[in-house]
């Protein structure tokens, strides 16, 4: 068999130095960051537990939205849809922050109804004053939820998801306002 030989002043192969990035087929989502690796763990567990929550809610909010009934309905009825708004306005930060870490977000309903902790409410009829305090206790978990979120994206450095928490406490905090005052009772504001 006719071989070329290879001359001597060709350069010899380089040999091959480590990539910085792991290859797409061991690592295919694992965005790079400058955070420690406890940081794509931790925080992206406690976003995914909040956004399984943040669902369950926006979902609850509709559906109350959509069988609300009785005197106050027009004005309930439209405080639950800028209600849901807000909730699913947080929902795509809330996966892309994840996403930015390197960590991977929720695929299915599936997935939100493992990591959920807000309870689904799927009775025939829910009166109107028990479909505000519900929402409002949820609220309320929705704002400690997100607390316990901040404290991790503090322990991880993590200054940008903590941002977005702060402002989002605010929204809830505003949204459990609404709620407790449209359900305090007669009685009470008149004594
Ligand atoms: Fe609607």
């Amino acid at each position: 068999m006719n071989q070329t030989k290879l001359s001597k002043s060709e350069p010899a192969a380089k040999t091959a130095t480590k990539p910085t990035v792991k290859p797409q087929s061991e690592a295919p989502l694992r965005t790079p960051t400058d955070l420690k690796p406890s940081a794509t763990k931790d925080v992206s567990v406690a976003m995914n537990g909040l956004l399984a929550d943040v669902f369950a809610l926006y979902l609850k909010t509709k559906n109350f939205h959509w069988h609300m009934s009785g005197p106050h309905f027009r004005e309930y009825h439209v405080m639950l849809d800028e209600q849901a708004d807000e909730l699913y306005a947080m929902t795509d930060p809330i996966a892309e922050r994840i996403r930015k870490l390197g960590g991977t977000s929720l695929r299915s309903i599936g997935h939100i109804s493992r990591l959920q902790r807000i309870k689904d409410n799927d009775a025939e009829f829910v009166g109107p004053i028990d479909m505000l305090a519900e929402l409002c206790d949820d609220s309320k978990m929705i704002a400690a939820r997100l607390r316990e979120v901040h404290s991790v994206c503090d322990e991880n450095d993590d200054l940008a998801s903590a941002s977005f928490i702060e402002e989002w406490i605010d929204q809830t905090e505003r949204r459990t306002w609404f709620l407790f005052e449209a359900t305090r009772p007669q009685a009470a504001i008149n004594s």
